[in-house]
C-alpha cells in the first residue's frame, strides 16, 4: 500500500488548471475532484486504492510522470515527465453500463483529442486510439467490486514512447508539428467521457456503439489475427455487436471476440 501512496497531491499546474477551468461546465462528474501528483507508480493503482476506500464516482487522478505505468495485457506504459497525459478516473457503473464502458472510453478519448486538436483519430477494437495507422492513446479498464478504473494514456510528445515502438506510435505534437496544451486535451477528453457515460446510463448505448463504428470505419473490413484456445486464427473484422464484442468473419462463419488481443494485419 505504501507503494501506492506516492507523494501527497499538489495543486494543479497552470497548464491543466486553465484548460479544466474553461471546460468546467462540461466536465460533469469529473468536475468534483481532480488530484494532481508530480510522480506516482501508476495512476490506475492509486485511483483503484482510493476507490477501495470509498472515493466518489468521478474522481480523477493525474500524474506528470509514472514510474510503473501499465498498459493492457501486462505491458509497460512508458510515462516520462511532461510528454504525455496520464489520467485515471473512478466510475461505479451498473453491470449494463459496464458492458460498453471500454468502447465508450475509446470513442470519448478520440472525440476529446479531435475537439482539442482538429485531428481525426480512429479507434481500433477495443479502445486504442490511432492517427494515420499509429497509436496515439490507449485505455486500461480495470474492474473490482463496486468500481471500474479507466486509465487513459495519451502521447502528447514523441518522448512519451520508447524508440522501439516509434514505427507504431505517434504523438499529438508530431501530428500537428506544434506544441499543444495538455490541459485542453485532457479537459476535452473528460468532457466527452462524461457525455458518453451519461448516454450509457440513460440507456442510449446504441449511440455509443454507432459513434464507435463511425470512428472505426477505416479499420473495419481488415484482416485480424487473434489467439483462441491456444491456436492463432485469422479473419476479417466486420463490426462490433451491441455489447461491444468484435465480430469477425472466418471462412463463411461469424465469430465474436470479447476480450484479449487482436493484431491488425
Ligand atoms: C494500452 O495498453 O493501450 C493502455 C494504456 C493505458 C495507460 C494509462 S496511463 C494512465 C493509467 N495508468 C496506468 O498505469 N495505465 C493507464
Amino acid at each position: 500500500m505504501e507503494r501506492l501512496r506516492g507523494s501527497d497531491p499538489i495543486s494543479l499546474p497552470e497548464e491543466f488548471a486553465s484548460g479544466l477551468a474553461v471546460t468546467r461546465d462540461r466536465l460533469g462528474i469529473f468536475a468534483q475532484q481532480i488530484l494532481w501528483y508530480s510522480e506516482v507508480g501508476s495512476t490506475n493503482d492509486l485511483a483503484g486504492a482510493m476507490a477501495d476506500r470509498n472515493a466518489a464516482e468521478g474522481l480523477v487522478v493525474l500524474a506528470d510522470r509514472q514510474t510503473a505505468g501499465r498498459g493492457r495485457l501486462g505491458r509497460t506504459w512508458a510515462s516520462p515527465s511532461g510528454a504525455g497525459i496520464y489520467a485515471s478516473v473512478v466510475l461505479r457503473p451498473s453491470v449494463t453500463v459496464a458492458t460498453l464502458l471500454t468502447i465508450a472510453a475509446g470513442v470519448a478519448v478520440a472525440e476529446g483529442i479531435a475537439s482539442a486538436t482538429g485531428l481525426s483519430p480512429h479507434v481500433k477494437w477495443p479502445n486504442d486510439v490511432h492517427v494515420g495507422g499509429r497509436k496515439l492513446a490507449g485505455i486500461l479498464a480495470e474492474g473490482a467490486v463496486g468500481h471500474v478504473v479507466l486509465g487513459i494514456g495519451i502521447n502528447v510528445q514523441s518522448a512519451a514512447y520508447p524508440p522501439d515502438v516509434a514505427a507504431r506510435a505517434t504523438s499529438i505534437e508530431a501530428e500537428l508539428s506544434c506544441p499543444v496544451d495538455r490541459g485542453v486535451v485532457l479537459a476535452e477528453c473528460l468532457a466527452a467521457l462524461a457525455s458518453r457515460y451519461r448516454e450509457l446510463q440513460s440507456g442510449r448505448g446504441g449511440q455509443v456503439v454507432d459513434a464507435w463504428r463511425r470512428r472505426a470505419a477505416p479499420m473495419l473490413g481488415r484482416r485480424v489475427e487473434w489467439e483462441s484456445a491456444g491456436t492463432y486464427q485469422v479473419g476479417l473484422a466486420e463490426n462490433i455487436d451491441d455489447d461491444g464484442a468484435l465480430i469477425v468473419k472466418v471462412g463463411g462463419q461469424t465469430q465474436k471476440i470479447r476480450s484479449g488481443e487482436v493484431r491488425w494485419l
